[in-house]
């Protein structure tokens, strides 16, 4: 199993830490456009290895896409993070032509990869690999959900005072600062749902907390986190490199589910060996169908801003 990993900044080296760790993949290659970069955070990483007990066998390389042949696995990291104070679709201007070179340059040599699109504004980045490759809609996947369900899990345990292996929670919908979607309804600590232990209050806090999540760290580290968002990509690609049939909320071209058409947006998925296997329509009350409808509006008007015809 061979995994490539575009942009070998923190979330990058991060992601490549953590499947390392997991060793479940034979291979992982780290690019970087920065001269030496990758080749010096692969051999950093593979120092580790007697350490930590891993075989995979990880290589960078500065931006030499040959590297990369025959990847089953690509993961996008690439692209600017945002600053303190800056929305992730602030980055569209510049982050949307790296994210399309770098995704025709890995279907070059790997024309079958399954790609897990990270750089943000992620939704809308998806979304663009899929309107300028020919790749199949189910090899096409945004990681935001399985990050911001993260997040949110970690909230409710702080709010629970409990393990956050404790609590199951998901949050679907653009992986945005305003248009996430905590399901709180369906949160629950061991099978029991939260709202008998917090109130209603303290759940909407939770849920508030969870949306700027990423924006909070930002504002404390002075750019984007990494050893989450690197955890939550490193999942995705176990689940897809092991076949795991697990669900995660990715972010999917709709085609009419949820009654949305057109857009990558957050939804519950199945990932396995052959990417999105299935995409999960959960029974959602008119307050969830609303924020989700609210959402996709604003992912749309995002997407507005790529120029599809260059
Ligand atoms: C985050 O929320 C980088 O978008 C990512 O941390």
């Amino acid at each position: 199993m061979k995994v490539t990993i575009v942009g070998a900044g923190a979330v990058g080296a991060s992601c490549a830490e953590y499947i390392a760790i997991k060793n479940f993949a034979s291979e992982v290659v780290l690019i970087d456009i920065k001269e030496d970069y990758a080749e010096g955070k692969a051999m950093d990483l593979m120092q580790t290895s007697s350490l930590l007990g891993f075989d995979t066998k990880i290589t960078g390389s500065t931006n030499d896409y040959s590297k990369t042949a025959n990847s089953d696995i690509a993961v996008i990291t690439s692209g600017v993070p945002r600053k303190p104070g800056m929305t992730r679709e602030e980055l569209i201007g510049i982050n949307a032509d790296i994210v399309k070179s770098v995704s025709q340059s890995l279907l070059e040599h790997s024309p079958n990869v399954t790609l897990i699109v990270v750089s943000n504004p992620m939704d809308t980045m998806t979304y663009l690999v899929h309107k300028t490759t020919k790749l199949p809609k189910n090899k096409i996947i945004g990681m935001g959900g399985a990050l911001d369900s993260a997040r949110f899990k970690y909230r409710i345990s702080e709010a629970l005072g409990c393990p956050a292996s404790d609590v199951d929670g998901m949050v679907i919908g653009g992986h945005s600062d305003t248009g996430m979607v905590p399901l709180t309804r369906l949160a629950t600590r061991n099978s029991v749902p939260v709202s008998e232990f917090l109130s209603k209050e303290r759940i909407e806090q939770v849920s508030e907390d969870t949306k700027v999540g990423g924006a909070t760290l930002t504002k404390m580290l002075g750019t984007s986190a990494w050893y989450a968002p690197g955890a939550a990509v490193s999942s995705l690609v176990q689940a897809i490199a092991c076949d795991q049939k697990k669900m995660f909320p990715c972010s999917a071209l709709l085609e009419g589910e949820y009654g949305l058409n057109d857009l990558c947006i957050g939804v519950p998925v199945i990932l396995g060996k052959n990417g999105i296997e299935k995409i999960v329509e959960v029974e959602l009350d008119d307050a969830e169908k609303s924020k989700l409808k609210d959402s996709s509006e604003g992912v749309s008007k995002t997407n507005d801003l790529l120029d599809l015809k260059k």
